[in-house]
């Protein structure tokens, strides 16, 4: 009996205990079940659910807690934090039902496309500690209610579209990292993290807050590109650990605070398009760690400050468009690691002070639109400038200094609209456009709209003329065709045509695969090269569209160049060449550009071409100005899996190995569906060259394989060099020159800062193949030849379907150390 009732005791206990444990289970299911539904009704109003969100389905109701995203509490079983960042969600803020999720701690949605309003439900959520809603499309008004949720550790709202002000209701979010003294003023301060104030590409209006002066936190501060007012005079303070502050491009008034100066910590200032007015504090030059500082496009008035000679870190300073006056100080010469510098459109008098050992490393010099005087230093063609050299539109005097030959890597020069005076030497013409010398009427030359020396030597007036590009496989035409096309003029006795009405023989030079293309009825449809047709103009040539009877659409690019006489023309042979323009006609490959035929007349080449809707991409990534569509990343990885075949193809698939030499954003161009088209083997470059030359003047800067410069072999390896730029351009959004020089120093830059800001980044398995892809081309833009990959692998590697399916880590946090690393 004492046994048993001893027994029995704690069974009972026990049996109760269950019973107990059961009820709470039911409890725990039936919200967890309100839980998953509401769960279940949000994704079911997403346009697009992704497949890693398999796992939230009505036949998994019961295991909530182990659905992808989801986190839930130990305690209560029930959901506590939601983790969908970059997940590839397309649906609407205003779908979630908040009232069923009010315990919890993380929401996170960055890096989706959320869209609509953020709704005031989202108030109820008090527990929250991290809201992410970065990185979306959600647009309207910051609701006032999101002042409720105290306990905020993390709250995050950039790049979307929002617009207003920020509610002054913000303020109570006293967890947030920020300036934890209690007494701040109304305003955004408090509501977003100080150490990180970043808000970049939304539509913010209204002025800065008064708080933001005391946050003495903040390391980086992103307000670019929203329409904030107001005036900046005082609207900061002392901030030692800010390291970037980007204000540019919204409507501020005020000057700049002599305060900056004590910001010590600053690397990079960029201010410009707004009406920032008075002068630049001196007090700048105390920023020594200043790698960055733009200030164009403001009213900046008063004199260059002498102290920016103090910072010895500064890689780019830009300051056009303002209204600076006096002279450019000797100082700035100092400065060790400036690369780009831009005074132009300023009022700067004097001479430009160019001595032996200056501006060592400028790459990138505009002084246009000033009122500098003096002659042209000798000194200049001792630089390293590569980009451009804008003198434009000053009042330089004397000749062209015969240094300046020396540039031979630049890109563009111009001395338009100046005093100089003398001869312009054949060899600066024949690199650079007429319109780099006009509006100087002292000086003379032998080219078009450039008074003609008196006393030079003849020119030669036989109307013959050269020049052809290849479509395809970029062989390096030589003058053969110049004797190729004077054979054809002899024979069709082109030179006596001197109207569009073409005769037959006329017709029969025209060398089509499809047979049906004549040249008349380009002339017809061009109306005989009306400029109304023009649809570009390089230094080689023009080109026009011509829409033809059947609504055929085609793009034929005219091209002139004299050749000297002396060339020995008769020796070259015709049949080779036929030969050769049929075999680069022959290769096929969607990604490369079509060549329907040539054409010789009246001292002209025409080349007839698959018209490309959308200009070169050149052109269509950086838009034109005001225009806000934008290629988006699915856009960009295709254009840059097109171009790697399309080069894999002429390295592997020829019958001879064809090395395009020239891969550079203006030379793919775009059909109406974004297909790149490979085009421009060389013409440019082999039109302005002297052609024996050739092979010195092949690639184009900031595209050109590092080992160009010492060993002039073109191998493969350099194609990959210029490939792994262009992609590398195409998804930053600019050059990224600057990136490769200084790979070894900017390691830790984040991936997410590298990308197109213009753009939200990335999510998802668009994240993946953009990683891969940026992987691939730093890979592609080794130093060292050897160590590039193949074309064929890159090409095959960015189109693998074996991609991963997720990141290993998310996106932000991602280095380039990391890709550089792996490749
Ligand atoms: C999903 O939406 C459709 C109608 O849009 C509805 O018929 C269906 O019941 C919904 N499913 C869930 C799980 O809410
Ligand atoms: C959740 O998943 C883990 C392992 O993935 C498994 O051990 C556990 O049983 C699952 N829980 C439920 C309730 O399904
Ligand atoms: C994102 O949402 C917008 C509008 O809701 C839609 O037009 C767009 O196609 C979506 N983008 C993606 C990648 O789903
Ligand atoms: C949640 O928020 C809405 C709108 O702000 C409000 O009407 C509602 O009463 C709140 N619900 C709860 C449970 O707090
Ligand atoms: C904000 O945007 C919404 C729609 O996106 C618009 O209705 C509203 O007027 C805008 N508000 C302001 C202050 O611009
Ligand atoms: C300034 O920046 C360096 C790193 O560049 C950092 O170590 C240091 O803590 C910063 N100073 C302040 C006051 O934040
Ligand atoms: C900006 O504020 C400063 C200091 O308060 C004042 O001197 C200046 O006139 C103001 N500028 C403008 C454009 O309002
Ligand atoms: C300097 O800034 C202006 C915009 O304010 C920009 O148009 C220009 O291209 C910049 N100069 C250089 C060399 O980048
Ligand atoms: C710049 O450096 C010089 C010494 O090289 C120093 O005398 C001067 O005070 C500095 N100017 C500023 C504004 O820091
Ligand atoms: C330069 O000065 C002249 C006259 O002083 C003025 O008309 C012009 O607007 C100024 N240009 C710039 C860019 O400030
Ligand atoms: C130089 O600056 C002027 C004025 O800001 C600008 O118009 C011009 O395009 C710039 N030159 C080049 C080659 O970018
Ligand atoms: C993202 O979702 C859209 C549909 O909305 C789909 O077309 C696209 O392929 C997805 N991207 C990735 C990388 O999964």
């Amino acid at each position: 009996m004492i046994m048993k009732a001893v027994q029995e005791t704690p069974l009972r206990l026990l049996l109760l205990h269950i019973f107990l444990l059961f009820l709470l289970q039911l409890e725990a299911t039936s919200s967890q079940r309100t839980q998953a539904e509401a769960l279940l009704e949000w994704k079911n109003s997403s346009t697009s659910s992704p497949s890693s969100l398999n796992s939230w389905s009505l036949t998994n109701l019961n295991n909530l807690c182990n659905w992808t995203a989801i986190v839930c509490d130990r305690n209560t079983e029930t959901v506590s934090e939601i983790h969908l960042a970059n997940f590839n969600i397309t649906a609407a803020l205003t779908q979630f039902n908040f009232n069923k999720f009010l315990s919890l701690t993380h929401f996170n949605l960055n890096g989706n496309n959320f869209s609509g309003p953020i709704p005031s439900a989202i108030g109820n959520l008090t527990k929250l500690t991290t809201l992410d809603l970065g990185n979306n499309i959600l647009q309207g008004e910051v609701p006032a209610e999101m002042g409720k949720l105290t306990e905020l550790q993390f709250l995050s709202l950039n790049n979307n579209y929002l617009n207003g002000t920020i509610p002054y209701q913000l303020d109570n979010l006293k967890k947030l990292p920020t300036c934890f003294s209690g007494e701040l003023p109304p305003g955004l301060c408090s509501g977003f993290s100080l150490e990180q104030f970043l808000v970049q590409f939304n539509d913010f209006t209204g002025p800065l807050p008064d708080c933001l002066r005391k946050c003495s936190a903040l390391s980086r501060v992103r307000l670019e590109e929203n329409q904030f007012t107001g005036n900046i005079s005082n609207a900061f303070g002392v901030h030692p650990s800010l390291a970037i502050i980007y204000l540019s491009n919204n409507k501020f008034v005020g000057q700049l605070s002599p305060q900056w100066g004590e910001c010590k910590n600053i690397t990079d200032m960029r201010m410009e398009g707004n009406r920032i007015s008075g002068q630049i504090p001196p007090e700048l030059g105390q920023l020594t760690k200043l790698q960055y500082l733009t200030l164009s496009s403001n009213e900046f008035s008063g004199e260059f400050p002498v102290s920016i000679g103090n910072l010895s870190l500064l890689f780019t300073l830009n300051l056009s468009r303002n209204h600076l006056t006096g002279t450019i100080p000797h100082v700035l010469g100092k400065l060790t690691k400036l690369e780009l510098l831009d005074l132009s459109d300023n009022n700067f008098t004097g001479v430009l002070p160019v001595d032996p050992g200056m501006f060592e490393s400028l790459t990138s010099l505009n002084i246009s639109r000033n009122k500098l005087s003096g002659g042209i230093p000798e000194e200049i063609g001792n630089l390293h400038l590569r980009y451009l050299l804008d003198l434009s539109s000053n009042s330089f005097s004397g000749s062209l200094p015969l240094n300046l030959a020396k540039l031979i890597m630049l890109e563009i020069l111009n001395v338009s609209h100046n005093q100089l005076s003398g001869k312009i030497p054949s060899t600066y013409s024949r690199m650079h456009p007429n319109n780099a010398f006009i509006g100087n009427s002292g000086l003379c030359g032998e080219t078009e709209e450039i008074t003609p020396c008196i006393s030079g030597p003849k020119k030669s007036n036989k109307k013959i003329l050269v020049g052809i590009l290849a479509p395809i496989c970029g062989l390096l035409l030589t003058v053969t065709i110049s004797a190729v096309i004077l054979k054809f003029c002899k024979k069709s006795k082109l030179g006596e045509l001197d109207h569009p009405k073409v005769s037959k023989s006329f017709d029969s030079i025209i060398w089509e695969r499809h047979g049906k293309l004549t040249f008349s009825e380009i002339i017809t449809a061009t109306e005989n090269f009306d400029e109304k047709y023009l649809i570009g103009r390089g230094g080689f040539g023009s080109v026009y569209k011509a829409v033809l009877d059947r609504g055929r659409v085609v793009a034929v690019k005219k091209l002139n160049m004299s050749v000297d006489s002396s060339h020995d023309i008769t020796e070259l042979n015709r049949k080779s060449f036929e030969n050769e323009i049929r075999t680069l006609t022959e290769v096929m490959h969607r990604n490369v550009i079509k060549l329907y035929g040539f054409c010789s007349w009246k001292g002209c080449l025409y080349l007839v071409y698959e018209y490309a809707e959308r200009g070169s991409l050149k052109m269509v990534l950086y838009g034109v100005e005001g225009e806000s569509d934008v290629l988006g990343w699915g856009t960009r990885v295709k254009i840059v899996q097109g171009i790697a075949h399309a080069i894999s193809h002429l390295h592997n698939d020829c019958s001879h190995q064809i090395v395009h030499r020239d891969i550079t954003l203006s030379n793919i161009l775009l059909n109406g569906d974004f297909v790149p088209w490979l085009s421009d083997f060389g013409t440019a470059r082999l039109l302005n060259s002297d052609s024996s030359k050739w092979t010195a003047m092949a690639g184009s800067y900031g595209y050109m394989a590092p080992e160009l410069a010492f060993t002039m072999q073109v191998t493969d390896k350099c194609d990959v060099y210029s490939f792994g730029v262009v992609a590398l351009e195409i998804m930053m959004g600019r050059h990224p020159g600057e990136l490769l020089n200084s790979l070894s120093e900017n390691g830790d830059m984040l991936l997410k800062d590298l990308l197109d800001q213009r753009l939200r980044c990335p999510s998802s398995q668009l994240a993946v193949r953009v990683v891969s892809l940026i992987t691939m081309a730093l890979a592609c833009t080794s130093n060292n030849p050897d160590s590039r990959p193949t074309m064929h692998y890159v090409a095959k590697e960015l189109s693998s379907t074996r991609t991963r399916t997720s990141l290993s880590e998310p996106l932000g946090t991602i280095t380039i150390n990391e890709l550089a690393k792996f490749s």
